[in-house]
C-alpha cells in the first residue's frame, strides 16, 4: 500500500508513522509539507496513493477563535481539497474531527447518529469536515476523536505524569467529562480501519467516560503505584472559568460512544484505564525523569 501522511510531526502523526511504518508510508511533516500550498500539493499528488491520512490541524482552541479566517484554512479549506484530490485519484481520505462538534448538552455518549452543533470555531470547522467530506470523497473514513494523548503532546492528559512528577497541588479544570484517546491506540484502530477498507464516521476513543480529576487520580494512584512516589501532593478541581474565557465554549460533556467500532471489530477500544496504564508504561520508558 503506498500512503501519504501529512501533519506527521504532531502527536497523532508521530504514533501513525510508527504504526504505518512498513505500509510504504511517506511521512511529512508542516515543514515538509503545508497543506494550504496549492502548489505542494500538485507535486505530492502528482504520484497515485491508495490512502492519504490528514493529521495535521490547527488544534490551539484559542487561536481558532482569535483567528477564524486564517485556522479555517487549515482545518476546513484544505482538507476539503484533499478529499477532492483523493477522489481524483480513487484514493481512501482519512481525516480526524472532533467531540467540539457537539454542544455537550445531550446528557449522554454521543453515538454517529446524533446532530452536530458546535459552539465554537474549532468545532464549526470539523463539523463542516464531517457534512462536506463524505459529498467530496465518498471513500472516507472521518474517525471523531477526543481528549487525544500522548509522549511528547500538548495537551493537559499528555503532559500529566511530568504534572505529577512535580512536588505541589496538581489543579484540574471541574465540570468537563468526557472520553480520551491514547494516540497510540488512535494510530493503531486507524491503521486497522485502513486495512479493512472502511469508510464513513467513527467515533474513535478509549471506552468509558471520565473526567479530568478522575483521570488524574488514576494516573496518580499508578504512578504511585509503580514507584518511586512522584511529588504531587494532592489533586483540586477549580472552576473551569478559571482557566481562561473560552472554556465557555468548549462541551461540558462530550464523551462519545464507539459502539460502531466496537461493532465492527468486537470488543473496540480497550478502556482508558487500561489505555492510560500503558502511556504510563511507555512515558516512564522513554520521557520519565531520570535520578541518578
Ligand atoms: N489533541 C486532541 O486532543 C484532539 C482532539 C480532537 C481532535 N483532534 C484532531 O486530531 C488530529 C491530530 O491532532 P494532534 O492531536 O496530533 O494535534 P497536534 O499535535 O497539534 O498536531 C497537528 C500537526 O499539524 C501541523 N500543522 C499545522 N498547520 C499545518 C499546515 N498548514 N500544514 C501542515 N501541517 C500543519 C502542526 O504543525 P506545528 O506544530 O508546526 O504547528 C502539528 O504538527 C487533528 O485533526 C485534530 O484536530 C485532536
Amino acid at each position: 500500500m503506498k500512503i501519504l501522511l501529512l501533519g506527521a510531526g504532531g502527536l497523532l502523526g508521530r504514533y501513525l508513522t510508527r504504526e504505518f511504518a512498513d505500509h510504504g508510508l511517506t511521512a511529512l511533516t508542516r515543514g515538509e509539507a503545508d497543506i494550504t500550498r496549492g502548489d505542494r500539493l500538485d507535486e505530492l499528488f502528482a504520484p497515485r496513493w491508495d490512502a492519504v491520512i490528514n493529521a495535521a490541524a490547527i488544534c490551539d482552541f484559542d487561536a481558532c477563535e482569535k483567528d477564524p479566517e486564517g485556522t479555517r484554512r487549515v482545518n476546513r479549506d484544505a482538507p476539503l481539497e484533499l478529499a477532492r484530490r483523493c477522489d481524483a485519484q480513487g484514493a481512501l481520505f482519512v481525516q480526524y474531527t472532533s467531540d467540539y462538534v457537539f454542544a455537550g448538552d445531550g446528557g449522554r455518549l454521543y453515538t454517529e447518529e446524533d446532530a452536530p452543533r458546535p459552539l465554537s470555531v474549532y468545532g464549526r470547522h470539523k463539523a463542516d469536515l464531517e457534512k462536506l467530506v463524505p459529498d467530496l470523497c465518498p471513500r472516507s473514513l472521518l474517525l471523531r476523536v477526543s481528549w487525544v494523548y500522548g509522549l511528547g503532546g500538548k495537551t493537559f492528559m499528555s503532559r500529566l505524569p511530568d504534572l505529577l512528577s512535580a512536588p505541589g497541588i496538581l489543579h484540574t479544570a471541574a465540570g468537563k467529562k468526557g472520553c480520551c484517546l491514547y494516540a497510540a491506540d488512535g494510530a493503531l484502530w486507524t491503521r486497522r480501519l485502513v486495512e479493512a477498507g472502511s469508510t464513513g464516521l467513527f467515533n474513535l476513543v478509549n471506552s468509558g467516560e471520565t473526567s479530568w480529576e478522575e483521570f488524574a487520580r488514576a494516573a496518580l494512584a499508578e504512578m504511585i503505584s509503580r514507584g518511586p512516589a512522584p511529588g504531587c501532593t494532592g489533586i483540586e478541581e477549580v472552576p473551569y472559568t478559571r482557566f481562561g474565557p473560552g472554556w465557555t465554549k468548549r462541551p461540558a460533556r462530550s464523551g462519545l460512544d464507539p459502539g460502531r467500532l466496537a461493532a465492527l471489530f468486537p470488543p473496540g477500544p480497550r478502556p482508558w484505564r487500561e489505555a492510560l496504564g500503558a502511556y504510563l508504561g511507555e512515558w516512564k520508558s522513554v520521557a520519565a525523569p531520570r535520578t541518578v
